[in-house]
């Protein structure tokens, strides 16, 4: 199983795309998953569509999932996981069920990235620390099915540069934010016409 977060798609591509390989080519078993903010679910809640790159209109259209390029994000900490859409092959892969996406809340992130740092003695960034939320969550479903599972997730920064995140959170002023439905229509209503 190889987890990654996305925001733009990078990291788990580098991660991820090795594995797509040995999965489509030599049928590897294996489970694939980009995981997203739940404040910013770009691949699990947005369209497949043409859209701007940018939030000005000025890229070429791509087509990828996206929340449209008005979208605004929330105040949190879910750091540079908050672009309105992804990168193509992410999305082809993803739309071909070639690789699987889930969102998860701000909180659970945190508690997770504080439990990794508790065990690991490494301090992971708020955008690695989704990718840990669902690493802890296969861990458990396999201990629960009383299989085993070789879990890779891909630590892609350090959270050094978050301590204020860690202390909002640690003080109990962190929330979870779904992000809306109606925006979503909204900003779908907006998409450029292809
Ligand atoms: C540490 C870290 N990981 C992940 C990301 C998300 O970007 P990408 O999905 O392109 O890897 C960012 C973006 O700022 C980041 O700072």
């Amino acid at each position: 199983m190889v987890i990654g977060c996305i925001g733009g798609g990078s990291n788990f591509a580098g991660i991820a795309l090795p594995f797509v390989r040995e999965k489509l080519v030599e049928g590897k078993p294996l489970r694939i998953i980009a995981v997203e903010p739940s404040a910013c679910p770009s691949l699990t809640r947005g369209r497949y569509a043409y859209d701007f790159g940018d939030t000005v209109g000025m890229t070429p259209l791509v087509k990828m999932y996206t929340l449209g390029r008005d979208f605004v994000p929330a105040p949190l900490h879910a750091g540079g996981l908050r672009y309105h859409g992804m990168a193509s092959i992410i999305c082809e892969l993803y739309d071909q069920g070639i690789i699987e996406a889930r969102a998860v809340p701000q909180l659970e992130t945190f508690r997770a990235a504080v439990q990794f740092l508790r065990a690991e003695g490494i301090v992971p960034a708020p955008e690695p620390s989704h990718a840990i939320a669902v690493a802890i969550q296969e861990a458990l479903a396999a201990k629960a099915a009383g299989e085993k599972r070789v879990i890779l997730f891909n630590l892609c920064g350090h959270g050094y540069f978050d301590m204020a995140a860690y202390d909002a959170f640690l003080a109990g002023q962190l929330t979870d934010y779904e992000y809306p439905e109606h925006e979503i229509e909204e900003a779908m209503a907006h998409l450029p016409q292809v």
